[in-house]
């Protein structure tokens, strides 16, 4: 059982109990858990709640807010960026929160399908692959060769799916609090570089990425976006799911879409501000709309 959970060096403790990264013990995260990037953004979301009873910065950069919204305990976690990270909450909180969880991301990503466009809100319906690089298509590199075309420079995964009930749930809410035309469902997928396996070019750098976007929208046609995180909170949940009905994590993802990486355009402060306001409530909806 998470409570028992002893300090070892597989798992971390400091002597009150707290985990490593997060810096959270047992008591201090609710069961719904609505996770985002920026610290900012927690913070901004956390102004909608009913009350504030816990707010913790850890020293590696993880901001932990947990009180109640609609009379109904929830945790808003700022984790920063990418995989290591996603990997860190999800594992430190499942070992400090008793029973079932519910997982919603709240980020932002780049938009590489049809349908995407700066501004809308894509919500993870179809699930999420991940878009990793192959190191070993470029070990030849480190001698000076040329790398290894017998292998693919990136692996694209099969999609791990996002919970249906949440997923819908998630799309209700920011259908009515931003309206049907700023939301936009389909896959994501999560890769591990902003720059190289998302596709950017970097003259600095052989990436062997030029057809990387292309590749990803084959394998996976209903791919809108590109970020750092989802597929791993949504893997995890899965993963956790299937030690045991009491050790589940039902997890969604949605993010905003900052980049349009089909006409190269970049989206405004302002227009953050106002839609981490807006759907900020609406994942906050969605966060307490499904029972356990
Ligand atoms: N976050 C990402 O990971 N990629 C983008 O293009 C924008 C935000």
């Amino acid at each position: 059982a998470p409570a028992s959970r002893m300090s070892s060096a597989n798992f971390p403790l400091d002597p009150e109990g707290h985990t490593y990264h997060v810096g959270v013990k047992m008591g201090r995260v609710a069961n719904r858990i609505l996770t985002v990037g920026d610290p900012e953004r927690a913070h901004r979301i956390a102004k909608s709640l009913d009350s504030k009873d816990f707010v913790f910065t850890s020293k590696r950069g993880f901001t932990t807010i947990t009180g109640a919204y609609k009379g109904v305990p929830v945790s808003i976690v700022a984790i920063g960026m990418g995989t290591p990270m996603a990997d860190m909450m999800v594992r430190e909180i499942r070992a400090t929160v008793e029973g079932p969880i519910q997982l919603i991301r709240f980020g932002s990503c780049g938009g590489i399908g049809t349908r995407s466009q700066v501004g809308l809100i894509a919500v993870a319906k179809d699930g999420a692959a991940s878009v990793t690089r192959n190191n070993d298509f470029f070990a030849p590199m480190y001698a000076g060769n040329a790398p290894d075309e017998s292998l693919s420079p990136y692996v694209i995964s099969e999609a791990c799916p996002a919970d249906k009930e949440i997923s819908e749930a998630l799309v209700d809410a920011l259908r009515k609090r931003i309206g049907d035309d700023s939301v936009i469902t389909g896959m994501n997928a999560t890769a591990d570089s902003f720059y190289s396996s998302q596709g950017r070019l970097d003259p600095g750098f052989n990436d062997y990425n030029q057809d990387l976007i292309e590749a990803i929208r084959k394998r996976h046609p209903n791919c809108e976006t590109l970020e750092m995180e989802s597929f791993t909170l949504l893997h995890l949940a899965r993963c956790a799911s299937f030690v045991s009905k009491e050790n589940s994590i039902r997890a969604a993802a949605c993010a905003m879409i900052f980049a349009d990486r089909k006409a190269n355009d970049f989206i405004a402060p302002e227009t953050v501000e106002r839609l981490e306001n807006d759907a900020g409530l609406a994942v906050l909806d969605a966060l307490v709309a499904c029972p356990f």
